[in-house]
């Protein structure tokens, strides 16, 4: 199988044009866009003739997944750390960077940050700081500009939840460990979300969370040090390399393919009923990593066996989102079954390096 990525996008463009959800003519502004998540929501809002600002540090991300773009009279890349004052307009601050050309933007979409456990360990203060103080900053856009604003979480704020709260609700608090190896992200984005909470109450701002729950697909960063699942295993199975579960496999995931995870996005950006929620974004189907593994070995081909590695401290052993608030708001749920979205992954790995 060949992977087109344009098909994916312009499903997506079908499945939000059945809810009128349009983002032609509005401007943009997309942190973290030259990420895995990020660079498909400048390929949809490009589509749809929006006016899309991608701002990147390219400290994860890559700029070939946006390099297509390039020239586009309807895209512009900024190399900038969110963290860091930037200012769209004329601005009096001489330490900001000023973008003066962009007078107006209509939506924020804050997507900035390192993302996977393996950058926790490495990156923990850059983590910390894209999720606050980038956060900060990105709503400070959004409050000169009255901007909507739109927050990338993550079902890392549950942390470890106990067997009653899985499925998770948006209502369950969390279980989570602040000097953890996870703490730095998971309390980075309970802040995040805890900021955009204060800039709604104090300064009025429009804003929308969305709590994502693992989500793959072509472009997610490869490569084994990058340490998420199904990129590591798909490598590891592509190059007939063992095939490394921690404990003993059991714990169970959720895996959702990026194009039912973008719909729901920019269905939560797009609808009016979603003004002030958070909403969980995921699939509540569960595997084991056991069974994943399998999954990969099968649809590779590979010759990989499976080895067994220690439980990395506070790693979740359950995940899965309790979907009734997205179904009831936003009428989604993840339509692409596992298998589906892994060969398209593995599909477009094949094409794009190992
Ligand atoms: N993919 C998932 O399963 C998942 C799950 C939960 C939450 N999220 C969240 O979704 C967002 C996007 O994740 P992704 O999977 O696309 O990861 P990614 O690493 O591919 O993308 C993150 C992007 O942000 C950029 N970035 C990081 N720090 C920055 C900074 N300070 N200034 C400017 N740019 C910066 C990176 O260069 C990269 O392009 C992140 O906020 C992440 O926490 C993703």
């Amino acid at each position: 199988m060949t992977y087109e990525i344009n098909q994916d996008i312009q499903e997506i463009i079908r499945r939000i044009g059945r809810d009128n959800i349009n983002f032609k003519d509005k401007t943009i502004l997309v942190t973290g866009g030259a990420g895995f998540l990020g660079s498909w929501m400048c390929d949809v809002l490009v589509t749809q003739g929006a006016n899309c600002i991608c701002v990147d540090n390219l400290s994860s991300g890559r700029y070939e997944n946006i390099s297509h773009l390039k020239g586009k009279s309807n895209f512009k890349f900024i190399n900038h750390d969110i963290a860091t004052p930037i200012y769209f307009g004329e601005s009096s601050n001489p330490n900001a960077l000023s973008v003066p050309e962009i007078e107006k933007i209509d939506i924020v979409m804050h997507l900035a940050s390192r993302a996977s456990p393996f950058e926790f360990k490495i990156y923990p203060i850059q983590i910390l700081k894209s999720n606050t103080l980038g956060t900060w900053i990105a709503l400070g856009i959004a409050k000169i500009h009255n901007a909507l604003f739109f927050f990338t979480s993550t079902s890392e704020v549950y942390g470890n939840p106990p067997p009653e709260k899985i499925p998770t609700p948006e209502t369950y608090y969390g279980n989570v460990n602040p000097i953890g190896p996870r703490g730095c992200y998971d309390e980075a984005k309970r802040a995040g979300e805890a900021y955009v909470k204060a800039y709604e109450l104090q300064h009025e701002i429009k804003t929308k969370i969305v709590r994502i729950f693992n989500t793959s697909g072509p472009r997610i960063r490869h490569g084994f040090e990058y340490g998420r699942v199904v990129p590591n295993f798909i490598n590891q199975a592509l190059n007939d390399e063992d095939i490394t579960v921690f404990g003993d496999g059991s714990q169970t995931r959720s895996f959702t393919y990026v194009v039912d995870e973008i719909e729901g996005f920019l269905k939560i950006v797009g609808k009016e009923n979603t003004l002030g929620e958070v909403i969980n974004l995921g699939n509540d189907k569960q595997f084991t990593i056991l069974e994943l593994a399998e999954i990969i070995i099968e649809l590779t081909g590979s010759n990989s066996k499976i080895t067994f590695k220690p439980l990395p401290k506070d790693d979740p052993l359950r995940r899965s989102p309790d979907l009734t608030k997205a179904k009831r708001l936003l009428n989604w749920e993840p339509t692409t079954s596992l298998r589906q979205g892994l060969t398209k992954t593995i599909a477009w790995f094949k094409s794009n390096g190992k």
